[in-house]
């Protein structure tokens, strides 16, 4: 196993940013006894009310969403290079009929400051507790992502997670 160190929230923003275009993210929600992994594509690592933060949008018809609801966490874990097809799997199949942990061998280790689980295999993480949740709202956006982007509604939940714990392998900058 890797050994994790703490990092600064802000040491592998630029690879975070980066990757969120390049593959996407993988998404936590849960606690020790069940929690589930989806991909994410859109997310901003950055600073609000003097604090480290990470936003995440997720759609309600998501399986994750319901356990960001009930935890109020999350964990934003940043995959190795050799990871792109557990990002596409993980962003195609839903945890409601799909273990996808176990189908992808991913091991969890338990949250340091917050019940969401990490993925050990991913080569940096960002624990985060929901500080702030609001609604996509229709009416301020502008017409063509409403038809580009919600067709259907779906409306994400922008989810903003104060980073309580932000750690990384040892090796990560050469992993990313
Ligand atoms: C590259 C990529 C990026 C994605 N980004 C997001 C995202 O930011 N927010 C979201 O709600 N869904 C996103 N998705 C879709 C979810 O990952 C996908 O619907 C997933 O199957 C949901 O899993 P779940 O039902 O187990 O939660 C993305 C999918 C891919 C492939």
């Amino acid at each position: 196993m890797n050994k994790k160190v703490d990092v600064s929230p802000i040491r592998y923003f630029n690879d975070t940013i980066r990757l969120l275009g390049e593959g996407g993210l993988l998404l936590v929600s849960g606690n020790e006894k069940k929690a589930n992994v989806m991909t994410i594509g859109w997310g901003l690592p950055g600073r609000l009310w003097a604090k480290p933060f990470f936003l995440v949008a997720v759609r309600p018809s998501r399986y994750t969403f319901q356990f960001i609801e009930d935890t109020g966490s999350f964990t934003v874990n940043v995959p190795t290079g050799d990871m792109k097809e557990i990002l596409n799997y993980c962003g195609t199949v839903s945890g409601r009929e799909h273990d996808k942990f176990k189908e992808k061998g991913l091991t969890l280790l338990p949250g340091r400051k917050v019940s969401s689980p990490v993925i050990a295999e991913c080569a940096v993480h960002y624990e985060c507790k929901v500080a702030f949740k609001t609604k996509v709202v229709p009416v301020s956006l502008p017409s063509e992502v409403l038809s580009t982007f919600y067709p259907r509604g779906d409306y994400h939940t922008l989810y903003f997670g104060e980073v309580l714990a932000c750690y990384a392998d040892e090796d990560a900058e050469n992993k990313l």
